[in-house]
């Protein structure tokens, strides 16, 4: 076992989002690296890779798209093994991904120093993460290691208790939204487990109306790129404080509400003009897509959020954040209940939209709005807030977590919890 400042000196983090996978040691201060979470599977049959010498079977991290070719089968080369949270046990493709990832993420992290004798490796996954993945991913740990000396210990730990920690408050409720899905997740110094709801939104379902507002304002041929779509929306989507009443004003005050999106480096630029409006319909729909102005959306080809169901987990479409959390916290003790309704933490770029000067009448914050859902189904002044940098919040955790469990804290198949020695 080794000393405690090894191990502090040592820590290391890894979150695995849906869309992003932020990673980096301890001396990394506020802010992880981030890659997409893909990995690209090259075709070794191909000419002009015989020619340039042998490439790896998979690339992953900011390479990739020097590798996108325009064909057909991209999409099963492009894989993105946490696109729903969850990856089967046998899907090959998906752990191949996942162990790529993880080894580049070490890699790029090796200190120069000879003394370097593997990381204390804190890992998040999804709190609807089943018993096998960590499994899995402790074995693929194990077999980087095994080959690249790089993992001296590993825990694994539910994003959502990663929050918690971040934010060193034991008795939470938090809600993670990140770009393909939503969790929430009450804590009463570890995750009640069944009390999680999962939800199937995300910010990637903000994007895809956004394309559909694009369409309608004559901008349908710019919505094919995804990173696109999803800038336009960063800017210009707004959270109303009540949807008919800011769309009233944003009706009123064309001028003032005016959404303009000047693309940096481009003649592009985006204004919605006397439909700017429509902007309050993004940020709404990311926390209550039941609003009846979105059923013209789906009429006209908009994905439905629907229900799934990935392994024991139903992830819901289209269930309300306020309902969700209520729906999470009466799945607790009765005595616990009002405790978590005065700690609800927001954490996920989903949640991090800004307000505009000069538009709070009408613009809310993340947290004002969950209030204020929370509010219209009778819950007394609940307290909400945002984590401190909320896509960064989760990886935060993991290392706030490696620093503080002591290394002779072994790990547990009972709890969940400690260190297990990869070697
Ligand atoms: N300022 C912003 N305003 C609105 N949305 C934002 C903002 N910044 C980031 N987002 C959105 O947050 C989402 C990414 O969040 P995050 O990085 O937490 O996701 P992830 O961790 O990759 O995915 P997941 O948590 O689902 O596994 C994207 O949809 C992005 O557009
Ligand atoms: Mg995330």
């Amino acid at each position: 076992m080794m000393s405690e400042a090894y191990k502090q000196a040592h820590t290391f983090g890894m979150d695995f989002g849906t869309s992003h996978f932020k990673f980096g040691p301890i001396t990394s201060g506020e802010r992880p690296d981030v890659i997409e979470n893909r990995g690209y599977f090259t075709d070794r049959t191909s000419l002009i890779q015989q020619v340039s010498g042998p490439v790896e079977n998979v690339i992953v991290g900011k390479d990739i798209p020097l590798y996108l070719e325009s064909r057909e089968d991209l999409s099963t080369r492009l894989v993105y093994p946490m696109r729903n949270g969850v990856i089967q046990k046998d899907n090959d493709r998906s752990w191949t991904v996942v162990r790529e990832i993880a080894r580049f993420a070490l890699e790029a992290h090796r200190p120069p120093d000879s003394r370097f004798l593997g990381y204390y490796l804190v890992a998040s996954l999804s709190a609807v993460s089943p018993r096998y993945m960590y499994e899995k991913l402790f074995d693929t740990l194990r077999n980087i290691d095994s080959e690249f000396g790089s993992v001296m210990a590993a825990t694994i730990i539910p994003q959502p208790f990663s929050v918690a920690i971040a934010h060193k408050t034991p008795t939470c409720v938090v809600i993670e939204s990140g770009h393909g899905n939503s969790q929430i997740c009450p804590i009463s110094r570890y995750p009640v487990r069944n009390a999680v709801v999962a939800i199937n939104r995300g910010g990637g379902d903000g994007s895809a109306l956004t394309a559909e507002i694009l369409k309608d304002c004559g901008y349908g041929d710019l919505i094919h790129e995804e990173s696109f779509v999803r800038n336009v929306k960063e800017n210009i989507g707004l959270i109303p404080a009540d949807l008919d009443a800011s769309i009233q004003l944003a009706k009123n005050n064309p001028e003032k509400f005016r959404a303009v999106y000047r693309v940096p480096g481009t003649r592009i630029a985006i204004d919605l003009a006397e439909n700017s409006w429509m902007r309050f319909l993004i940020g709404e729909y990311i926390f209550d897509p039941e609003h009846e102005l979105f059923q013209s959306y789906f009429s006209r080809g908009l994905r439905k959020p629907g229900d799934v169901r990935f392994g024991d987990t139903l992830f819901r479409g289209m269930l309300d954040f306020g309902d969700a959390i209520v729906e999470a916290v009466e799945r607790c003790p009765v005595e616990l209940q009002s405790h978590l309704y005065r700690q609800i933490l927001l954490s996920g770029g989903n949640f991090a939209w800004q307000v505009p000067a000069g538009m709070e009448d009408a613009a809310v914050s993340a947290p004002a709005k969950v209030k204020t859902l929370l509010e219209e189904k009778g819950i007394v002044d609940p307290t909400v807030t945002i984590a401190q940098n909320p896509q960064y919040s989760v990886w935060r955790g993991c290392i706030v977590y490696g620093y503080a469990v002591t290394a002779d804290f072994s790990w547990t198949w009972e709890k969940f919890e400690g260190w297990l020695n990869l070697r």
